[in-house]
C-alpha cells in the first residue's frame, strides 16, 4: 500500500503531485510545425468550420471542466457553446444539427448517463468527441473521435489529476476551434500552446510552495459547517469544482457562487467567522472580485483568497491568501485549481475523514 501510494499518505495528495507530469503528456506531440495535432477527431478542416453550436456533456468534476471549456470556446472560437449534466441532456429534447459538436467528458468513460447522452446525440445526427482517461473504455468506443487524457489511473475517488487533464484537452480542442474558424491566428496558437505548457512548470512549483498557506487556510476553516466559494469568469467556473472537492471528500458544506450574485442571497449566510474562499487571481474583473471580498469582509467573512503572486494589495482584504504563479486568465483554473484541491483534502484530513474513500460516493457511476 505504502509503495502504491509512491510515499505519499494517501492516494489523492499522490495524484495532485502527478499533475505537473499529466499536463506534459496530454500535450506531448499535439504541436507540429505551428499547427495543432488532433487527429483523432476525425474531421475535416471543413467540417471543423461548419460546427456552429457545442455541447460539453458530462457529470460531476468532469461537468466543470466542461464550464471551463465554455468560456475558451466561446472566447477563442466565437461558436456558442453550452455545457449540461449529461442526466439533464439525455431528457430534453436538445438543438442538434448536423453541424453541432458535442463533446462528452467523462473521466471513467463509463458513466451511464454520459453513455446515454452520446447516443441520443449521435441518433440526432451529432457528431461526437469523447475526453476521456480509459483507454477503449465505452465513451472511446462511442464517440466520433477520442482525446485520452493521459493521467493514467486515478484510484481516489474525488478527481484531481483527471480533471486537469480534462482542461487541458478541452483547452486544446478550443485552440483548434478556433484556428479553424479563423478567429486565432497559427501565431496566436503558438504562442497559447507555449503558455499551457508552461502551466506544467507553473503548477510543479504551487505544489513545492503552497503547503503552508494552505495549511493556514485549512486551519482556518476546519470547524466551519459550511463555506462559500466565489469568482467571475474562469475563477467562477474553478470555484465550483473548488466547492465540489470540499464537500466530497471533507463533508463540509461548500456552494459555489459567481461572485456578483452574492448579494442575490447568499451574503445573508454571512456571518462571524464564515469562510469564504474566493478566485482573486489577475482578469478582467479582478476589482469586481475584490469589492465582492469587501463586502464579505464587512459581514464578518473570514476571506481565503487565492491570487497571482505579486499581488500585495489582495492582503488588505483577505485574511489568508494562497498565491499561485502569473499565467493568462484563460489558463487560470489550471493553477488555481492546484491549491483548492490541497485544501479541500487538509481540511478533509484535519477533520478526520478518509480522504481517498469518501462515504457514499463511487469512483464511477455505471447506473443511471
Ligand atoms: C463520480 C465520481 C466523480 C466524477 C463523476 C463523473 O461521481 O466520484 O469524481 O467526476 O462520477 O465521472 P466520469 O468518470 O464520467 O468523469
Amino acid at each position: 500500500d505504502v509503495a502504491e501510494k509512491g510515499g505519499y499518505p494517501d492516494f489523492m495528495l499522490k495524484e495532485i503531485h502527478e499533475q505537473p507530469r499529466v499536463i506534459r503528456d496530454t500535450l506531448a506531440g499535439r504541436l507540429s510545425a505551428g499547427s495543432l495535432v488532433i487527429d483523432e477527431l476525425d474531421m475535416t478542416a471543413e467540417e471543423l468550420n461548419l460546427v456552429d453550436r457545442v455541447y460539453v456533456i458530462a457529470c460531476g468534476t468532469s461537468y466543470h471542466a466542461g464550464l471551463i471549456a465554455k468560456n475558451l470556446i466561446e472566447s477563442w472560437a466565437r461558436i456558442p457553446c453550452e455545457v449540461e449534466v449529461a442526466s439533464e441532456f439525455r431528457y430534453r429534447n436538445p438543438i442538434i444539427t448536423p453541424t453541432t459538436l458535442v463533446v462528452a467528458v467523462s473521466q471513467s468513460g463509463e458513466t451511464a448517463d454520459t453513455l446515454a447522452a452520446i447516443r441520443d446525440a449521435r441518433v440526432k445526427g451529432a457528431k461526437v468527441f469523447g475526453i476521456t482517461n480509459v483507454v477503449g473504455s465505452p465513451v472511446a468506443r462511442e464517440s466520433d473521435g477520442v482525446i485520452y487524457t493521459k493521467a493514467n489511473k486515478e484510484i481516489a475517488v474525488a478527481s484531481t489529476k483527471s480533471f486537469l487533464g480534462q482542461v487541458v484537452s478541452l483547452t486544446l480542442l478550443a485552440m483548434l476551434l478556433g484556428q479553424s474558424q479563423g478567429e486565432l491566428t497559427g501565431g496566436q496558437v503558438k504562442l497559447l500552446f507555449s503558455e499551457l505548457a508552461d502551466t506544467a512548470e507553473q503548477v510543479e512549483r504551487i505544489l513545492a510552495e503552497c503547503t503552508d498557506s494552505v495549511d493556514e487556510a485549512a486551519e482556518a476553516m476546519v470547524d466551519a459547517a459550511s463555506a462559500l466559494f466565489i469568482g467571475r469568469g474562469m475563477g467562477a467556473a474553478t470555484s465550483y469544482e473548488g466547492a465540489l472537492k470540499m464537500k466530497e471528500i471533507s463533508y463540509l458544506h461548500a456552494e459555489a457562487y459567481a461572485a456578483g450574485e452574492m448579494k442575490h442571497g447568499p451574503i445573508a449566510l454571512i456571518d462571524e467567522g464564515f469562510p469564504v474562499v474566493a478566485i482573486a487571481t489577475n482578469s478582467a474583473v479582478y476589482d469586481k472580485v475584490v469589492s465582492n471580498l469587501q463586502e464579505s469582509r464587512a459581514r464578518g467573512a473570514c476571506i481565503i483568497a487565492v491570487a497571482t503572486e505579486g499581488d500585495e494589495d489582495i492582503k488588505k482584504h483577505a485574511d489568508h491568501v494562497i498565491y499561485v504563479p502569473k499565467v493568462r486568465d484563460a489558463f487560470s483554473p489550471i493553477t488555481a485549481s492546484v491549491p483548492l484541491q490541497l485544501l479541500s483534502r487538509a481540511v478533509a484530513v484535519k477533520r478526520g475523514c478518509d480522504v481517498d474513500q469518501p462515504r457514499n460516493l463511487a469512483k464511477s457511476v455505471t447506473v443511471e
